[in-house]
């Protein structure tokens, strides 16, 4: 079927299959493969994307279905600068699997001001998953970027 999707500010004209995942339409046919795949079954986040602004596993998505604006790490890297330079210096990754979706995610919160406290953060930040880090780089990370942005 012959759809339009909005991914990074640009229009992209697609003849997709019914059946297509978001991750893959970003991955295999923009090649924007900073969208990771990990489960495949929106539980670990690896795949989040923005759309309008908000979250979502783009696993769990149909390009088909998929309306709004979509943004990937790709498109928000620049915003993220000072959240990319925070998870450097602060251990917020390890091998790096899970951190283009955490920092996606990030962002989306840090437009919106984090919540305040420790603990309303690492809910706000639980449906991505780390395996390597136990997120105290992580949660750092983002308080610091606030910071530098205020
Ligand atoms: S790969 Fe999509 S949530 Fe895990
Ligand atoms: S840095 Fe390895 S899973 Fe998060």
């Amino acid at each position: 079927m012959l759809i339009e999707i909005q991914v990074n500010g640009s229009a992209h004209p697609l003849d997709v299959d019914p059946g297509e995942r978001l991750l893959d339409t970003l991955r295999d046919r923009l090649g924007l493969t900073g969208t990771k795949e990990a489960c495949g079954r929106g539980e670990c986040g690896a795949c989040t994307v923005l759309i309008d602004g908000r979250p979502v596993v783009s696993c769990l998505v149909l390009t088909a279905r998929t309306r709004g604006a979509v943004e990937t790490v790709e498109g928000v890297a620049d915003e993220a600068l000072q959240l990319r330079a925070a998870f450097a210096d602060l251990g917020g990754f390890q091998c790096g699997f899970c951190t283009p979706g955490q920092i996606v995610r990030g962002v989306g919160l840090l437009r919106e001001g984090l919540p305040p406290g420790e603990e309303a953060l690492r809910r706000a930040m639980s449906g991505n998953i780390c395996r390597c880090t136990g997120y105290v780089g992580i949660i750092g990370a983002l308080r610091r970027a606030e910071e530098a942005r205020a």
